[in-house]
């Protein structure tokens, strides 16, 4: 997608934070969960004072959550960046297919945000989305899973896409851990430590618990519990 906003970017220190760019607004977003623990929606937290340039913590260690205090220094954080620089329509799996919509899947990128499960399934509502209930649940399943791991395609080939602003949620998860990803949305660059620019896209989550196998991205490790 188009880059936005062209100061905005967010670098990967090697074994170290993220360093963002270009007064990236930050916020936290809270996962809202039914009876279930299956999420339903967003709901916006606290606002951080606009910095032009700040530090997150990307080690999970820092007394200073969400912002970096150096103790990835003290604790020798592996902070080595694993995942695949493939397109994101290179490395998906098998389309599933809709009346007017298709859905791609890249499961690696799943950050266990519970929205795809709810009611059925985004997957069995899309086989089904000639029914309007069906497509509704298909468009908030897929347009709130935060991680970018599911992408809607009508019939043309047309992304059917969120609009968001650029701007980083601190996902907030109330049911299986008191902290999640980060939430990077509205195209902002990414940058690896070694200078590599990720494909950019409208919503991807990062890892910020350390944990994750899918570096710099995040794989869910943070549900695990330290
Ligand atoms: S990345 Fe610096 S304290 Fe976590």
């Amino acid at each position: 997608m188009p880059v936005k906003n062209s100061k905005m970017k967010i670098k990967i220190c090697e074994n170290g934070p993220y360093t963002v760019y270009g007064g990236v607004p930050l916020m936290d977003q809270i996962l809202v969960p039914d009876a279930e623990g299956l999420s339903t929606g967003w709901h916006k937290g606290k606002e951080y004072p606009l910095q032009e340039e700040y530090d997150l913590c990307r080690c999970g260690h820092s007394k200073t959550k969400p912002f970096c205090d150096l103790t990835h220094n003290e604790i020798f954080f592996d902070g080595t960046e694993t995942a695949s620089r493939e397109p994101f329509d290179s490395q998906s799996e098998p389309k599933t297919i809709g009346p007017d919509m298709e859905l791609s899947d890249v499961v690696p990128l799943c950050a266990l945000a519970r929205f795809c499960d709810r009611a059925g399934g985004v997957w069995d509502n899309l086989r089904a989305s000639d029914d309007p209930e069906k497509r509704k649940i298909v468009l908030q399943e897929v347009g709130d899973c935060p991680a970018g791991r599911l992408v809607l395609r009508d019939k043309a080939g047309n992304l059917i896409e969120p609009e968001f602003e650029p701007s980083i949620g601190l996902v907030l998860d109330p049911v299986v851990a008191e902290l999640g990803p980060l939430w990077v949305r509205g195209g902002i660059p990414i940058e690896s430590a070694d200078g590599y620019i990720y494909e950019v896209r409208n919503r991807v989550t990062l890892c910020r618990c350390g944990k994750s196998t899918n570096k710099p991205f995040c794989d869910g490790r943070h549900t695990n519990g330290e």
